[in-house]
């Protein structure tokens, strides 16, 4: 194989100072907002083949919630579903509250049956966020909705207020229901080509009468000529990344996962699954036609691939016909991801614009942080481990065990998990097992992740950010360890988070204090080794706790400062 050039392309050092200490705001006057979900199968069949989708109160996609900074937030979820269920709030940070997480490190799944009330504060966030179920490839069903937490009216933003504001979900899509996906899963089967591209839960238009059937039902975006809209676009599928683009116009990108970005227009941009993308789009166009808003599997070749695109209309109020022709051309360079990356390093952060807090977002120089910690994750294509295919990192594929690890630890419950993650990949024999990072508090953790798949990889790590990772290449990521929790660091695409791309970072406060996390709520849900503790569900009348002021009270800085850089192998 090819030789190893080690150019190392740019570093792109960025910082965010979420929360300057400004003890004493004392979030009592912060408002509450209740929602109440039905978490529910329905029929649907976006690409003309019926399935069980995963709806909530009867939506498909979900509804949005739609609140602002420092809100207090409940959502009470009934699970009617057949099976258990989580849900999880993604880049929402849970500030000092992994118990609201909604993973399996954290929670006990909802029963099948049973209500649950997460409760936490949107603590100093703004920007566009989607939640989702987090358990059993549920996704693939449906399930997600928009989250976005606007800026407060104090706060500047930096551009004008748009006319409007739309949720755009895109994501790739099986005809096959999440649990036959499950099943080719386990009998350790690749999951092969997804069937096409939803986009809002619907197939795309008609735009090619042999790529696509008739009497499929595709979203429209009804605009009015001469104004700017805000197109907030997540990318909710499996695993595909996804080239975005709208026919003759621009898209000025604002924001991605909760910061400003410097302002920049592109004519499309790679959208890897679990990502958040703002852009103001101007309706500047003269309305000759409609106009085609697509979204196409990236990265991939084969005629399998062509049908693997999503389209919506953005349809002028003025509009003069339908649109025809040819959809835009995505990037023409298959074969080569240069483009990619240089498109996602051209995405800086706006280092003088408010974010949530009146003052900037700051920025920081790599090379005065002093690390505290290294680990250098390396994932595999997946491979077999006893006879199962599974995915790893470091060669540990984690097997989630029935309690979850945080409670563990509250009740003292020892062996649930290990706290010995290697630090970097040891070519001894891959295992499962439930080995997490012992993360040092107040520490620099610096995380490499080095991608020896051929599939470009996404992880999240919760309570704190997103990060991209091409294939042969690693990015590098500098975490502040000021969160105290247990954080589950995972692979965004659903199969290989699945099979075990995942672990977590424990960060615990040496010192006993109640300052730094929140306390186990009260309506907690208890399971496997802690399942005495559970009673069995009765309608409980209780008043609103003061469970969020903890998280105002003491000033905390969130330092994150992502190194994106990247080491190609020519
Ligand atoms: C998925 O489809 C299979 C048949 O292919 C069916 O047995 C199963 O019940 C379905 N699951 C759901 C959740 O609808
Ligand atoms: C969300 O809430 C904001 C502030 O209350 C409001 O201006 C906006 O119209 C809402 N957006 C949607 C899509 O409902
Ligand atoms: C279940 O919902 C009821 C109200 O419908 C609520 O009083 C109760 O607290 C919920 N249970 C949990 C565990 O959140
Ligand atoms: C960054 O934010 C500032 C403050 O809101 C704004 O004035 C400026 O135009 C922004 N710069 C870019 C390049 O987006
Ligand atoms: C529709 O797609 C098919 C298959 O890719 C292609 O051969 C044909 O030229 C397309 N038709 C039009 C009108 O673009
Ligand atoms: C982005 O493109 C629009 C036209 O669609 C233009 O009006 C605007 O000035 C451009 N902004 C930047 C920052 O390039
Ligand atoms: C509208 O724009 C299109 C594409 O830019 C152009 O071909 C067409 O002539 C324009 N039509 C009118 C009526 O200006
Ligand atoms: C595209 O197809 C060719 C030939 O089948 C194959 O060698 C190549 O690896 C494929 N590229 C990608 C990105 O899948
Ligand atoms: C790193 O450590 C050195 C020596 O202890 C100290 O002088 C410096 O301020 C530290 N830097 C940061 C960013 O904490
Ligand atoms: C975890 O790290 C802390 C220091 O941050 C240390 O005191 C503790 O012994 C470690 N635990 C294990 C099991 O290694
Ligand atoms: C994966 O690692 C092997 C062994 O180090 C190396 O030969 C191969 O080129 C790597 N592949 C990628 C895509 O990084
Ligand atoms: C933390 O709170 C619990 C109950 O609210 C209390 O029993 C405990 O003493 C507190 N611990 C400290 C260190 O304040």
């Amino acid at each position: 194989m090819a030789s190893l050039r080690s150019s190392l392309a740019a570093i792109e050092v960025m910082m965010m100072i979420m929360a300057a200490a400004m003890a004493g705001i004392c979030s009592a006057g912060d408002p509450f907002v209740y929602f109440d979900w039905n978490v529910a199968y329905m029929k649907a069949s976006p690409l003309g083949v019926e399935k069980q989708v995963i709806s909530i109160n009867g939506q498909f996609p979900g509804p949005l919630v739609n609140v602002t900074t420092n809100w207090n937030v409940e959502v009470n979820v009934l699970n009617s579903l057949d099976e258990p269920l989580l849900i999880t709030w993604d880049g929402v940070q849970q500030r000092k509250n992994s118990w609201q997480d909604g993973v399996m490190g954290t929670n006990c799944p909802i029963p099948v049956g049973w209500n649950w009330t997460y409760r936490f504060q949107v603590k100093d966030q703004i920007g566009s966020f989607f939640y989702f179920p987090s358990i059993g490839l549920q996704r693939a069903a449906g399930g997600f909705g928009g989250f976005t937490a606007n800026n407060r009216p104090i706060i500047s933003v930096p551009f004008d207020t748009p006319h409007g504001d739309i949720t755009l979900f895109i994501g790739d899509w099986f005809n096959k229901n999440h649990t036959d996906l499950r099943k080719e899963l386990d009998q350790g089967k690749a999951l092969g080509v997804p069937d096409g591209v939803l986009m809002n839960g619907k197939g795309p238009y008609r735009y090619n009468n042999t790529i696509v059937p008739a009497d499929i039902v595709h979203e429209t975006i009804n605009v009015q000529p001469g104004k700017t809209y805000r197109f907030r676009v997540h990318n909710v599928g499996m695993f595909t990344c996804l080239n975005f683009r709208v026919q003759s116009h621009n898209l000025l990108l604002t924001e991605t996962e909760g910061s400003y970005t410097v302002q920049q227009n592109y004519t499309n941009l790679d959208i890897f699954v679990g990502q958040s993308y703002s852009f103001l789009i101007t309706m500047d166009q003269n309305a000759s036609s409609d106009y085609y808003i697509v979204a196409s599997a990236r990265f991939v070749n084969g005629s399998k691939w062509g049908r693997v695109v999503g389209v919506a209309i953005l349809h002028y109020s003025n509009s003069k016909g339908k649109a025809s022709g040819p959809l835009p051309d995505p990037p023409n360079d298959v074969y080569d991801k240069t483009y990619s990356m240089n498109q996602a390093r051209s995405i800086r952060w706006n280092v003088s614009a408010s974010g949530a807090r009146p003052n900037p977002q700051g920025s920081f120089r790599y090379g005065s942080i002093n690390v505290t910690q290294v680990y250098v994750l390396k994932n595999q294509p997946p491979m077999l481990i006893d006879g199962k295919r599974r995915a790893t990192l470091n060669g540990i594929s984690y097997s989630s065990p029935e309690t979850p690890l945080r409670l563990a630890d509250q009740y003292d419950k020892k062996g649930v998990y290990n706290l010995n993650f290697p630090t970097k990949y040891d070519a001894g024999s891959p295992k499962i097992a439930t080995s997490i990072i012992n993360g040092t508090y107040r520490g620099f953790m610096e995380i490499v992740f080095q991608n020896n798949d051929t599939r470009v990889q996404s992880y999240h790590l919760d309570g704190y950010a997103f990060f991209v990772v091409y294939p042969g290449a690693w990015t590098a990521v500098m975490v502040s360890l000021d969160n105290v929790g247990i954080w589950n660091l995972r692979s965004e695409d659903l199969d290989s988070w699945y099979l075990g791309q995942e672990t977590y970072i424990s960060v615990v406060n040496p010192e006993s204090t109640n300052k730094t996390e929140q306390p186990v709520p009260d309506n907690a849900l208890y399971c496997g080794l802690l399942k005495d503790m559970q009673k069995q569900q009765s309608p409980h009348g209780q008043g609103l706790n003061s469970s969020s002021t903890l998280a105002s009270r003491s000033g905390m800085i969130l330092a994150l400062m992502i190194v994106a850089a990247l080491l190609m192998f020519l």
